[in-house]
C-alpha cells in the first residue's frame, strides 16, 4: 500500500514484452491482410493462400487489444515504477508522453482495424493505417530512450522491464 511501487511486476514485465513481440508479427506478416482486404474492397475473390495471414492478423490484433486492456488495469490497480530520476525533466516528460500515446496507440491501432474489418465502418481503414505508422515511429523513439537510459545515462531502467526484482 501507499506509493508507486519499485519495480514492474513478473506479470506487468510478461504484458510487456507480449505485446511488443505480437505488434512486430503484426508490421512483419501484414501482406496477407492487406491483399484480402483489397480484393473484398473491390469486390473480388481474395486469393486462397492470403486468408490464414488475414486471419491470423485479426487475431493477433485483438490478442494486443486484450493484454493492453489487462494491462492498464494492472496499472491503475498497482501503479508503475516512476521513471527514472536521472534525467533531464523534458526528457523525463518526453518519456511520459511517449508512454501515454504508445498506451492510447494499442487501443486506437486494434480498435481501428476491428471497425474497418467487422462492421466497414468508413474511414476506419485509413485510422488504422496513419495509427500503426505513429506507433511504429514512437515505439522507435521509446526504443532509443530506452537504449540511451541504459548505455549513456547507465540507468536501471532497462534492466527493470528486463527483469523481475522482488520489491
Ligand atoms: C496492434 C494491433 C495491430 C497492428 C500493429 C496492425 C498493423 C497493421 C499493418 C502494419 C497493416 C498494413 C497496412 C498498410 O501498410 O497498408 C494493417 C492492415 C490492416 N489491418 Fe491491422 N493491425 C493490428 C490489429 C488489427 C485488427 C485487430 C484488425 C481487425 C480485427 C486489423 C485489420 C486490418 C485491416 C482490415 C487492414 C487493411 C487496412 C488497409 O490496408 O487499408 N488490424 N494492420
Ligand atoms: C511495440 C513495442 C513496444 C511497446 C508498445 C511498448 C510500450 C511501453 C509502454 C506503454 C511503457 C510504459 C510502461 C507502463 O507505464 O506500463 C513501456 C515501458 C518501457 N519499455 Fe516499452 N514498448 C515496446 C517495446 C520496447 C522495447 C523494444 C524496449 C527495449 C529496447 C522497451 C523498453 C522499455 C522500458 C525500459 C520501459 C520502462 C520505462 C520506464 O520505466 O520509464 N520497450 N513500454
Amino acid at each position: 500500500m501507499g506509493g508507486a511501487p519499485i519495480s514492474y511486476s513478473k506479470t506487468q514485465i510478461w504484458l510487456h514484452w507480449s505485446i511488443a513481440a505480437l505488434i512486430l508479427v503484426q508490421f512483419v506478416a501484414h501482406d496477407g491482410m492487406e491483399h484480402v482486404w483489397r480484393a473484398l474492397r473491390r469486390g473480388q475473390e481474395a486469393a486462397a493462400s492470403d486468408w490464414p495471414l488475414a486471419y491470423m492478423h485479426v487475431v493477433l490484433g485483438l490478442a494486443v487489444l486484450v493484454l493492453a486492456a489487462w494491462r492498464l488495469w494492472l496499472r491503475a490497480m498497482r501503479g508503475v515504477p516512476p521513471v527514472s530520476g536521472m534525467e533531464h525533466p523534458a526528457l523525463r516528460l518526453l518519456a511520459r508522453a511517449t508512454h501515454l500515446v504508445i498506451y492510447a496507440l494499442i487501443f486506437i491501432v486494434p480498435l481501428s482495424g476491428a471497425a474497418a474489418w467487422f462492421l466497414q465502418v468508413p474511414g476506419a481503414g485509413l485510422v488504422h493505417v496513419v495509427g500503426k505508422n505513429a506507433l511504429l515511429y514512437l515505439v522507435l523513439l521509446h526504443v532509443v530512450g530506452a537504449l540511451v537510459q541504459h548505455f549513456v545515462l547507465k540507468s536501471n531502467v532497462l534492466r527493470q522491464m528486463l527483469a523481475f526484482r522482488q520489491a
